[in-house]
C-alpha cells in the first residue's frame, strides 16, 4: 500500500509535463503511472500542476556576522516561509569570521538547522584561509558532506585578497568542491562610497551609485579568469546585469566549469525602488538595476547563461535597516517564499520561460550544481516525495504576511502574481496545505554531499602544470 498517491494532476517530470498519478512511500517517489490503486491517504490534484519542490541553494539563515548583528531568520521560520513558498530543501551558509576556524561553527549550524523542518546543506563561508583552516579544518567539513566553499570578493571584513580566492579554488579543486563567488570589486566600492559620503549622498538610492555594473562586470570577469588558471569550477552568485552575464557566457564558451546565478529581485525591483522613502527595503548586493536591465536577463535566463534562479533570502527588519547611511545598512532581501511564485509568474504565466524551464531553474539545477540531484529536484522514481501542487490561474496581491516569515517586510509587498502553491510535500508529508504549516519543528533532514563529477575540474591548465 502507498502512502500518497496524487491523482489527476499535470506532473512535471524530467522529461516534460505527463498527466499521471504519483506514488509515494517511505517518503519516496516509487511510481509515475495511470491507475495507480489508491494509498493510505489519495490527493486529488485535478486542475492542479504536480512540480519539484523548490531547491534554494542560497539562503541566509541564522547567519551571525562577527559584530553579533545576523540575518534575523531563524531554521524554523526560515523553514515556515520556505514552505509557503512551495521550497522544500535549502543550501545555507555556515559563517567564518577572521581569526577563527570552521569545525566549530560546523557544529554549531548542523545543530542550529537541525531545529528546523526543511531538509538542508551548507555553503561553507571562507574569509580567512589560513593554512590550518585549508588543510585540516575545511577536509573535516567536506568529509561531513560540506561540498560548496563561498567567497566574497567585496564586503567588510567578508572579502578576499586575490591570493587567498586562489588558496581557495586550490583547496577546492584538492577536495572535490564547487566555489561559489560573490562577484563585487572592494577597492573600487571602497572609493566610490567615500567620494559619495563625502559629496553628502547617504540616502539609500546611493548604494546602487556605489557598485555600478562595471564593478560587478570586472570581479566577474577576474573570478573567471583565476579560476581557469587553477582549473577550478565556480558558480557566480547573484548575477544582476547583463555585462556580468556576459563573462559567464564568454567563460561557457570556452569550455569553462563556470555557473551563473541570478534572483527574482533582478526581473523585478530596480534601483528606483532604492529612492522611496522606504527604499532602504531593496537593498541587496549587486543592486538592482535599471528596469530595461530585466529583459536582458531573461534573455541571459533563456540562454542557459544563467543555469539557476535563488533568492538570496537575507532577511532584516525594517528597523535593522533604518536611520544609517547607505553603507553602513545592511545588504539582503527576504525571498524564499516570493521566489517560485514571483519567478512562474513573471516567467511562465507572461511566456518568457517554459514549464520545463522553470523547474529547472528553480529545482532541478539548482540540486545538480550542489550535488543533491536526483534525490531532490525531479519528480522520478527514486527521488524523495518534494512536491508542490501549483494553481496555475490563481492570481495573488503579495503582502507580507502571506512571506511568513521572521521579519516585517518584503520588497515585493503589493505585487501581483499569477501562479500560486496550494500545497507542499516534503518527502511525502503534507507541510503546508492553503497557507498554513503543519510541519513539527527538528523534522528536517540534513543532506551530507558526497563527491559529485559536475565539479571535478577539467584537467587543464596552462603549460599542464598543476593539471
Ligand atoms: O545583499 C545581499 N545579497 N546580501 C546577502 C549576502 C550576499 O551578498 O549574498
Ligand atoms: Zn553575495
Ligand atoms: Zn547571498
Amino acid at each position: 500500500m502507498h502512502d500518497v498517491v496524487i491523482r489527476n494532476g499535470l506532473v512535471a517530470t524530467g522529461s516534460g509535463p505527463i498527466r499521471c498519478d504519483v506514488a509515494v512511500a517511505g517518503g519516496r517517489i516509487v511510481a509515475l503511472g495511470e491507475n495507480i490503486p489508491d494509498g493510505e491517504r489519495v490527493i486529488d490534484a485535478t486542475g492542479l500542476l504536480v512540480l519539484p519542490g523548490g531547491v534554494d541553494s542560497h539562503c541566509h539563515i541564522e547567519e551571525q556576522a562577527p559584530d553579533g548583528s545576523r540575518s534575523e531568520e531563524s531554521f524554523i521560520t526560515a523553514s515556515t516561509t520556505a514552505f509557503a513558498g512551495g521550497t522544500t530543501t535549502v543550501v545555507s551558509f555556515i559563517p567564518q569570521w577572521k581569526g577563527h576556524g570552521v569545525w566549530e561553527r560546523f557544529v554549531d549550524y548542523r545543530a542550529r538547522a537541525a531545529t528546523g523542518m526543511l531538509d538542508h546543506a551548507f555553503h561553507q563561508i571562507i574569509t580567512d584561509p589560513t593554512e590550518a583552516v585549508m588543510e585540516q579544518e575545511v577536509p573535516r567539513i567536506v568529509a561531513e558532506g560540506v561540498r560548496s566553499l563561498k567567497v566574497f570578493l567585496t564586503y567588510d571584513p567578508l572579502h578576499l585578497t586575490d591570493a587567498q580566492y586562489i588558496r581557495v579554488l586550490e583547496t577546492a579543486r584538492k577536495l572535490g568542491c564547487l566555489v561559489t563567488v560573490h562577484c563585487e570589486n572592494y577597492e573600487a566600492i571602497q572609493w566610490r562610497t567615500q567620494r559619495l559620503l563625502a559629496a553628502g549622498r547617504t540616502a539609500p538610492q546611493y548604494h546602487a551609485w556605489s557598485r555600478p555594473p562595471v564593478v560587478e562586470r570586472e570581479a566577474t570577469q577576474r573570478a573567471i579568469a583565476l579560476a581557469e588558471l587553477v582549473d577550478q569550477p565556480i558558480q557566480v552568485f547573484h548575477v544582476s546585469c547583463e555585462e556580468a552575464a556576459a563573462e559567464i557566457a564568454a567563460a561557457k564558451a570556452r569550455g569553462l566549469k563556470v555557473w551563473g546565478e541570478t534572483c527574482p529581485q533582478y526581473v523585478t525591483l530596480t534601483a528606483a525602488d532604492m529612492a522611496r522613502p522606504d527604499g532602504a527595503l531593496f537593498m541587496c548586493s549587486p543592486p538592482p538595476r535599471g528596469g530595461d536591465e530585466h529583459a536582458k536577463i531573461w534573455e541571459m535566463i533563456r540562454r542557459g547563461t544563467l543555469d539557476v534562479i535563488t533568492s538570496d533570502h537575507c532577511a532584516f527588519s525594517t528597523a535593522a535597516k533604518t536611520g544609517q547611511d547607505f553603507s553602513t545598512i545592511p545588504n539582503g532581501i527576504p525571498g524564499l517564499a516570493a521566489r517560485l511564485p514571483l519567478i512562474f509568474s513573471e516567467g511562465v504565466s507572461k511566456g518568457r520561460i517554459s514549464l520545463e524551464q522553470f523547474c529547472a531553474l528553480v529545482a532541478t539545477n539548482p540540486a545538480k550544481l550542489m550535488g543533491l540531484y536526483p534525490r531532490k529536484g525531479v519528480i522520478a522514481p527514486g527521488s524523495d516525495a518534494d512536491i508542490v501542487l501549483w494553481d496555475r490561474k490563481k492570481q495573488v496581491c503579495l503582502t507580507n504576511t502571506m512571506m511568513q516569515h521572521a521579519v516585517d517586510n518584503t520588497p515585493y509587498e503589493g505585487m501581483e502574481v499569477t501562479g500560486w502553491p496550494v500545497a507542499t510535500l516534503r518527502r511525502g508529508e503534507v507541510v503546508m496545505q492553503d497557507g498554513v504549516v503543519l510541519a513539527q519543528p527538528g523534522s528536517g533532514q540534513y543532506l551530507a554531499r558526497s563527491a559529485y563529477d559536475l565539479v571535478l575540474p577539467r584537467g587543464v591548465t596552462a603549460d599542464g602544470f598543476g593539471a
